[in-house]
C-alpha cells in the first residue's frame, strides 16, 4: 500500500491544492493527516472539505481544537491567538463540531499518528528534542509514530542502544529500529524552506519519503493581508520561517 501522509495545513488552499496533485503521481491508496487544518491562514472551508474528501484518517491539531473552543487560546501566542478568533468565527457549527470531535491518535498496523507528543498528547508539546522522543518512544506500541506540529521535518531513530536524530528524506525501515517521523507541513514549512512538505509511505518497499514542492504562495499571502490577520503570518510563508 501506498499511504499520503501529512500534517499542518492550516487553511494554506494554494499549499494543499499543489500537494493534493502531486499526490496524483504517486498512486496513493489512503490518506492521513496529522492535524491543525486551520489556523494562520484563511481558507477555512476549502481546506476542511478537501481533507474530509479524502476520507482520511485524521487526528486533531491544537489549533483544529482551539479554534473550535476545545482548547483554550491562551495557550497560543499573539499571532496564532489572532487567526484562531478570526477562523473560530467563520466556522459553521457542523466544521467546528468536526474539528472538536477529531480524536488525538489513531494506531493501525505498525504505526501510530499524534500531532504533538504522544505521551500526552492532550497538551500539544513540541516533539523537538530528545527528552520528548524518549517519552514518546516509551508508550509508542507501534515501530512507527507519525508527527507534525513542528512545522520541521525530521527523523528520530530508535537502535538497539542510542538514539538519533537525521533529516528526513527518503527512510529505509529496518525490524529492529524504530521511529518517530516528523512529516513537517504543507501551509507553513519553518526549516527555512518555504516549499510545502508531504510523506509517502510504501508499506511494501518499506520506505518513507519527504517530498517538497513550490507553490503559489503569494496568493495565499496576500488573503491573509485582505482578512486582515498580522503581516507576520503572510510574510513567514516566503521565508520557511
Ligand atoms: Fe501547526
Amino acid at each position: 500500500m501506498r499511504y499520503g501522509i501529512f500534517s499542518d495545513v492550516h487553511s494554506n488552499l494554494e499549499a494543499l491544492s499543489a500537494v493534493l496533485l502531486a499526490y496524483q503521481q504517486e498512486h496513493i491508496e489512503r490518506f492521513f493527516c496529522i492535524g491543525d487544518i486551520v489556523g494562520y491562514a484563511t481558507d477555512v472551508h476549502d481546506c476542511i472539505a478537501l481533507i474530509r474528501g479524502l476520507k482520511a484518517k485524521i487526528v486533531a491539531g491544537n489549533h483544529d481544537w482551539g479554534a473550535s473552543g476545545k482548547f483554550d487560546l491562551e495557550h497560543f501566542n499573539p499571532n496564532a491567538k489572532e487567526a484562531l478568533a478570526w477562523t473560530g468565527k467563520i466556522l459553521s457549527q457542523a466544521e467546528s463540531d468536526f474539528l472538536k470531535g477529531l480524536p488525538l491518535e489513531h494506531s493501525e498496523e505498525n504505526f501510530t499518528l499524534a500531532h504533538g507528543t504522544l505521551d500526552s498528547p492532550e497538551e500539544f508539546y513540541y516533539l523537538n528534542n530528545y527528552d520528548e522522543a524518549v517519552r514518546t518512544f516509551a508508550v509508542l506500541e507501534k515501530q512507527i509514530c507519525f508527527v507534525g506540529h513542528t512545522h520541521r521535518p525530521g527523523v528520530f531513530v530508535e537502535a538497539e542502544d542510542n538514539l538519533f536524530y537525521k533529516p528526513l528524506t527518503r527512510l529505509e525501515l529496518e525490524d529492529r529500529k524504530r521511529y518517530i517521523v516528523n512529516v513537517g507541513s504543507v501551509g507553513q514549512p519553518r526549516d527555512g524552506d518555504s516549499r510545502a512538505c508531504f510523506v509517502v509511505y510504501d508499506t511494501e518497499d518499506r520506505t518513507i519519503e519527504l517530498k517538497r514542492l513550490a507553490y503559489n504562495f503569494s496568493a495565499t499571502q496576500e488573503k491573509i493581508l485582505k482578512a486582515g490577520l498580522p503581516d507576520f503570518l503572510a510574510r513567514r510563508l516566503g521565508e520557511g520561517r
